[in-house]
């Protein structure tokens, strides 16, 4: 299949303009995960007109559009996500948040407008498609269990032989597309331990059991299984983030809570990690005559990014911009549920650019004054649309 790459540019340039009007308008309307009704409602329609897409809603909150091409071959699957955060906005651009308490912080509102595009390109195109582009619009990923699982267990991935998606991505400056070859993102569980001595007067440490002094020692032993049980060459977080006890300074609390995270983007660690955690909690309690409690909640799956796929897009991302253009990029202990995808197909994820210090996009994700560097939406329409026919093609 010869696809003229002309052809696809012009029509990304031509549909450029209104990409961005798209997403600010969505992020003058963020709703929360589960909750995308609206958005999901404008996305069905504005796919609806640019036809000959067929359009389905998976879930309430979700749509999923389907470009058949005229002869037979592979289907290719491209995913957005759409959910905003609790946030209250900060920034007063003109298209700032409209809802009170709810921002689209993570620039899922790109992502968004970026597949909307890529859609329109793609559909104009249908006469030169040889297999099927399916279009995910997803729900709910900052949400756990997430929106994707949910997806797949509609079926949208059934029969898709390849998966690709990307992140807006603020710490890359704009003209930069980060490519990260196997593991990306890791498995971001959760942990809750409480930790039950007796409490008492703070002068009389004999009459109790001091949970802080026990729970602090908790605390510095977890700490092992990353130093001291793990092999120095995987990946481990373990991290106690929220340790809550006391009420004042003469009194012993009878209880700490804690909760925490761990990140690995190996299953195998993954699934050793608990009994650890448990063995270590169980033993200091007991030694100093304290009972705990002790709860892991296995998050998302690890992003492992297919080597072929990646190796695809990042050839599109030289041949349309240049060869400097890619940044290795090294992977990082966040969490995506693309990775529910890659259970189905071999995937791949990679970030755009989207910080510009010239724009003030230079806030964090997840931040009140997160902006992004709106060029990059152009970016992502080309760098999918060429990469659909390459994909298509292999
Ligand atoms: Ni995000």
């Amino acid at each position: 299949m010869k696809v003229d790459t002309l052809n696809i540019n012009q029509l990304v340039d031509e549909v450029s303009n209104e990409v961005t009007k798209w997403r600010r308008y969505l992020h003058q309307h963020p709703e929360l995960s589960f909750q995308e009704t609206k958005t999901a409602q404008f996305v069905y329609e504005t796919l609806e007109s640019f036809g000959g897409i067929e359009l389905s809603k998976p879930t309430s909150t979700s749509v999923l559009g389907k470009i058949k091409g005229e002869l037979p071959g592979k289907t290719i699957a491209i995913r957005a996500d759409m959910d905003a955060l609790p946030i209250e906005e900060e920034n007063e651009s003109e298209y700032a948040s409209e809802i009170p308490g709810v921002m689209h912080a993570c620039g899922h509102d790109g992502h968004t407008a970026m597949l909307l595009g890529t859609a329109k390109v793609l559909a104009e195109l249908k006469d030169e498609i040889k297999g099927e582009i399916r279009l995910i619009f997803q729900h709910g990923e900052e949400l756990f269990p997430g929106g994707a699982e949910e997806l797949v267990s509609k079926g949208v991935m059934d029969g898709v032989d390849a998966v690709i998606g990307a992140h807006l991505w603020a710490p890359l400056e704009i003209g930069k597309i980060g490519i990260v070859y196997g593991p990306m993102m890791a498995s971001p569980d959760t942990f809750y331990i409480t930790v039950k001595g007796k409490g008492g007067h703070a002068a009389l440490p004999h009459d109790t059991i001091d949970s802080i002094a026990i729970g602090a020692q908790v605390v510095t032993n977890l700490q092992h299984i990353v130093s001291r049980n793990t092999d120095p060459l995987d990946n481990l977080v373990v991290s106690v983030s929220k340790f809550t006890a006391g009420t004042t300074h003469n009194v012993i609390p009878g209880t700490v809570e804690m909760i925490g995270t761990v990140r690995t983007f190996d299953a195998d660690l993954r699934q050793s990690v608990p009994a650890t955690m448990e063995r270590i909690v169980k033993g200091i309690t007991e030694a100093h005559g304290a009972e705990y409690e002790f709860t892991y909640d296995f998050g998302y799956r690890p992003v492992i990014n297919d080597k072929e796929i990646t190796a695809v897009l990042e050839e599109t991302v030289k041949e349309v911009y240049g060869e400097e253009t890619v940044d290795r990029m090294k992977p990082n202990m966040g969490g995506e549920d693309f990775s529910a995808y890659q259970q189905k197909a071999a995937g791949t994820f990679i970030y755009i650019g989207a910080g510009n210090k010239e724009k003030e996009a230079v806030y964090p994700h997840h931040h009140p004054r997160f902006a992004i560097d709106e060029d990059a939406l152009e970016k992502g329409v080309r760098i999918f649309s060429h990469a659909a026919f390459k994909l298509l093609s292999q």
